[in-house]
């Protein structure tokens, strides 16, 4: 199957997702928020086997930002509790199905127990090539962009080689994002990808995150294949017709 996606690597799409709306989700059907998280687990699992047979071959999904600490201590001790068991039931899924799971994010504050199952499940998934599954945990774009910063070479001799090497350190393996969508209705980054999203194409659905269906991701790619990404030059239409000079 060939998949007419503009993608800046060529090979298959990198999609990030902004998996938001799961307490209101719960609260609309008077159950408690870490309903909606349990629920929003089930929907991430039907999209992380949906991906790959959609053209995707880089899935990045925000599911604890570092600003999410500001939340009561009980709903953040189930958020990683859930996080610790998706990982110890769907590992050996993830691996036979060629997915390789990663984080992305702080890994000094993740509770010990959570963090255990990361690390065996980032070990046995490794060699997996048909998805590389990135979850963001403890993560900020901005703290993430000042790392790169300061981990690149201090004396670069000029912007634009520290604009390359940051851009290197921020994008490798997994490249820029083509497609970035973010669900539950609100409008904003809350600091997700920054720097990798320069060019995205950004997609913002009313649906909760717990009822985003594999039909819901194919709209988002529908949608974004009928954009047309121009990477800041002219129309590929006014090229041909001369219109560049
Ligand atoms: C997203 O859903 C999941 C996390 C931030 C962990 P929310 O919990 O933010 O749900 P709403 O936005 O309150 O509905
Ligand atoms: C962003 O959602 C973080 C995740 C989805 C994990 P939030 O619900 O925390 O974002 P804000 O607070 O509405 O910006
Ligand atoms: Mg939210």
């Amino acid at each position: 199957m060939s998949h007419n996606f503009t993608s800046q690597s060529g090979d298959g799409l990198h999609v990030a997702i902004i998996m938001d709306g799961n307490g209101r989700w719960a609260t609309r059907r008077g159950l408690p928020r870490v309903a909606g998280h349990r629920a929003g687990v089930a929907a991430l699992k039907r999209i992380v086997e949906h991906a790959p047979d959609v053209g995707i071959r880089a899935l990045t999904v925000y599911a604890f930002s570092a600003d999410n600490w500001a939340r009561p201590a009980g709903e953040v001790q189930s958020l990683f509790w859930l996080m610790r068991a998706f990982l110890r039931l769907e590992t050996e899924r993830l691996r036979q199905k060629s997915v390789r799971m990663q984080i992305i994010g702080r890994r000094d504050r993740i509770p010990a127990a959570a963090l255990r199952e990361v690390n065996r499940s980032e070990f046995v998934t490794a060699a997996g090539r048909r998805l590389l599954f990135r979850v963001a945990i403890d993560y900020s774009a901005r703290d993430a962009i000042a790392r790169a910063a300061s981990s690149s070479p201090a004396q670069e001799a000029s912007v634009s080689a520290a604009r390359s090497a940051m851009h290197h350190e921020l994008t490798r393996e997994v490249g820029e994002v083509d497609l970035l969508i973010r669900t539950g209705g609100e409008k904003r980054l809350s600091d997700f990808l920054l720097w990798e999203s320069a060019y995205a194409e950004l997609y913002f659905t009313d649906c909760m995150w717990p009822d985003f269906s594999p039909a819901e991701l194919d709209a988002a790619l529908a949608e974004f294949r009928h954009r047309e990404r121009r990477f800041g030059a002219v129309p590929t239409a006014a090229v041909a017709a001369g219109g560049s000079r």
